[in-house]
């Protein structure tokens, strides 16, 4: 107990009026949904920075991120995301993207292909693998690889990863990724599949700023840390960036609900082609 009788312990607690202003912050400014069962999650995530930024206390911390200190705001959001990936996850996109989609792009360009929502990089990675392995050397292609998290995003265009971290569906995509001879502890992406991606922070809630429009648009496993009214206006929004007939991936437990209705058909598991 301290002189005014709080104690570490009452500090390190979110009560329900300080989660409900974290809750509500997450929200409006990342569209991320913080449901009550996540209380204890993000107070350990956020406990963390409570303490390194000297705020000391739940309140006072919270309040810095209310008022907007941009380097709490980034390290809030870093802490509030979920960044699990792999390399070539959900595989059945990616051999679709490549019977279906990638051999129309031969000999003919430029293809462009977005990643949104791509945390550590291995999403993009994956692309820039399937778009070498169809079109080869001369490809003339770009993809946009974009993320809210300011500390996955500086992790991604490392283009390094432990060994440990690195798991693959099989052997022979791995080959793709690295080169075999790379024994050591830390792997660095192939450069021809570096080259082809660009990596971008964009928040999916704000006004984005983008030109033109793609042919293909990966945006797996974030829409559903978003509330339904924020799916439904982001998948019409990605609907008018796509080029026609180009293709657009959600993740496995995500769903369009009236796809006709903003332009698109049911083109495979997860897959929408835009009419
Ligand atoms: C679970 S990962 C998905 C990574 C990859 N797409 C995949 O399926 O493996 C979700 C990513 O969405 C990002 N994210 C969450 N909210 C976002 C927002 N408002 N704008 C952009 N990215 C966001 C997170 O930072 C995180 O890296």
């Amino acid at each position: 107990m301290t002189a005014l009788g709080v104690s570490q312990d009452d500090k390190a607690e979110l009560t329900d009026a300080v989660f409900r202003r974290v809750a509500r912050l997450a929200k409006d400014n990342w569209g991320l949904n913080l449901e009550d069962g996540k209380r204890p999650l993000v107070t350990a995530r956020l406990w963390k920075r409570v303490v390194a930024s000297g705020a000391g206390d739940f309140p006072t911390y919270v309040g810095k991120v209310e008022d907007g200190d941009q380097v709490e705001c980034d390290h809030f959001i870093s802490a509030l995301t979920t960044n699990v990936t792999h390399f070539f996850r959900e595989q059945h996109h990616f051999d679709f993207l490549e019977s279906a989609i990638l051999p129309g792009f031969r000999g003919r360009g430029p293809l462009r292909v977005w990643s949104a929502g791509c945390s550590s990089g291995q999403e993009p990675y994956s692309i820039a693998a399937s778009i070498r392995a169809v079109l080869g050397a001369s490809a003339d292609a770009r993809i946009l690889a974009t993320d809210v998290d300011p500390d996955i995003l500086e992790r991604a265009q490392k283009a390094v990863y432990a060994k440990s971290e690195t798991s693959f569906p099989n052997p022979a995509l791995e080959t793709r990724i690295f080169d075999k001879k790379q024994s050591a502890k830390h792997r660095h992406v192939r450069e021809n599949i570096v080259n082809l991606v660009t990596f971008r922070r964009l928040n999916l809630i704000q006004p984005w700023p983008i030109s033109g429009r793609f042919d293909v648009i990966f945006c797996r496993n974030v829409a559903i840390y978003f509330d339904k009214p924020t799916q439904a206006s982001l998948w019409a929004q990605f609907a008018a960036h796509l080029n026609p007939g180009g293709f657009l991936f959600i993740g496995h437990s995500e769903r369009i609900e009236t796809p006709a209705a903003i332009g698109l058909s049911p083109a495979g598991i997860t897959t929408y082609q835009k009419h």
